[in-house]
């Protein structure tokens, strides 16, 4: 008899879109557990704008208790409209997406894991020539609790705005190996994205990345390049890239670049990693503008459950099998942002439908001799 296991999870479905594409992962996770012999407690719980519409902070006290006494976290995505919006004028510290960098911070998630795929008989959906997509698979590792998005001072005043960038030596350290060692189990490549033509912290951000190389990676090949020419480059050759490493901003801005390239910024997932807890969500916004049509790309999120399925639960079977009826799913006939017809909702039960009856258990570690 096949052991059950149980999971916790916590789901934080946020705003406009998060919880529509939520809705769709949870159905396809519902359907997965009990073919891969687990049970997975699922726990809704506020965050984002409705948290602050209703207990007055976008990351409640109570959520974040639950978040860390939990197995793993997955999100949806919240935020308001990005004109004129109440959410938008609240102090910096209630903003809706300073909630997001709060439980990044609790959770002591530092390494934000951004694969960019273009699977192969997928390339049309690319909006780069399908030669050019072809045979893209990168790796974006962005660094996720420091450098501009934290640094001290941080003011705005009616004279002055000011925000500061900067990396201590072991924040560096700890995400260029994060880096390394994802590149032996890859392509063995790192490329480090900075702008050490300008910037100091940028210059220090090299200098500790070539010296981790040196001491404990030689065997794995580290390239640098200028940020402004990286995403260039990424647009021209993106199969030229294997894992990239860079700072928080730099990755921000980079992963949503990239993550166009296999046809839309609805497709791409992340995982946070480095903490007790892994923190599992899709690249992309709360899209406002599409909200509440049903027409939301469900994939990002879905492929984050597949990460933290791998790498938040030790699941490794269960999310390669999600990926595959992902992968049919899209190739059969995608979402509108994809150019294909399907909603969000006949699109998840065609995941659903292309999941495996069974999904094998892993295989029993030897009896003792
Ligand atoms: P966005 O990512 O929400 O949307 C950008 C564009 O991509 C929009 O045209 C949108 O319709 C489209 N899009 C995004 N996700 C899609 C999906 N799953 N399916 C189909 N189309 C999709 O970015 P934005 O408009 O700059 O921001 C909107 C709000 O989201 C803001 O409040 C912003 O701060 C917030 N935001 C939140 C997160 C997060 O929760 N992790 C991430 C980015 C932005
Ligand atoms: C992302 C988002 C967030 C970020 C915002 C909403 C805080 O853009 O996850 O990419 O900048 O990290
Ligand atoms: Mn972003």
């Amino acid at each position: 008899m096949r052991a059950v296991t149980t999971h916790r999870v916590a789901v934080l479905p946020g705003d406009f879109i998060g919880p529509e594409v939520i809705d769709a992962t949870v159905a396809t996770l519902e359907a997965l557990a009990p073919r891969a012999g687990m049970v997975l407690e699922l726990t809704p719980l506020p965050f984002g704008g409705g948290a602050y519409d209703a207990h007055g902070h976008p990351l409640p006290e109570a959520t974040k208790a639950a978040c860390s006494a939990s197995d793993a976290v997955l999100m949806g995505s919240v935020g308001g409209p990005v004109g004129d919006h109440p959410w938008n004028r609240l102090p910096r510290e209630l903003r809706i997406e300073s909630g997001i960098l709060g439980l990044r911070k609790h959770l002591g998630v530092f390494a934000n894991l951004r694969p960019v795929t273009v699977f192969p008989g997928l390339e049309h959906l690319s909006p780069l020539k399908a030669e050019v997509a072809s045979g893209t698979d990168m790796l974006i590792v962005r660094e996720l609790t420091g450098g501009i998005y934290f640094g001290k001072p941080s003011q705005n005043t009616p004279e002055r705005g000011v925000s500061t960038d900067v990396y201590e030596r072991f924040e560096v350290e700890r995400i260029a190996r994060v880096a390394f060692e994802a590149a032996r189990q890859r392509g063995g490549r790192v490329t480090s994205v900075d702008k050490a033509n300008v910037l100091d912290v940028s210059q220090f951000w090299r200098d500790v990345v070539i010296k981790v190389h040196e001491d404990e990676y030689p065997d794995v090949a580290l390239d640098h390049l200028y940020v402004d020419n990286a995403a260039m480059q990424i647009v021209r050759q993106p199969a030229s890239f294997d894992v990239i490493v860079t700072a928080n901003l730099f990755g921000d801005i980079l992963s949503d670049l990239a993550a166009v390239i296999p046809g839309s910024l609805g497709l791409l997932p992340s995982a946070s990693l480095g903490g007790d807890v892994g923190l599992f969500e899709p690249i992309h916004g709360s899209a406002p503008d599409i909200a509440g049509q049903g027409i939301a790309n469900p994939v990002g999120t879905m492929l984050s459950a597949a990460l933290m399925l791998r790498h938040g639960l030790g699941e490794g079977a269960a999310a390669d099998a999600l990926e595959t009826a992902v992968r049919t799913a899209l190739a059969d006939d995608p979402t509108r942002d994809l150019g294909g017809s399907r909603a969000t909702a006949a699109f998840t039960d065609a995941v659903i439908e292309a999941l495996p009856r069974e999904i094998a258990a892993p295989a029993a570690p030897a009896a003792p001799a």
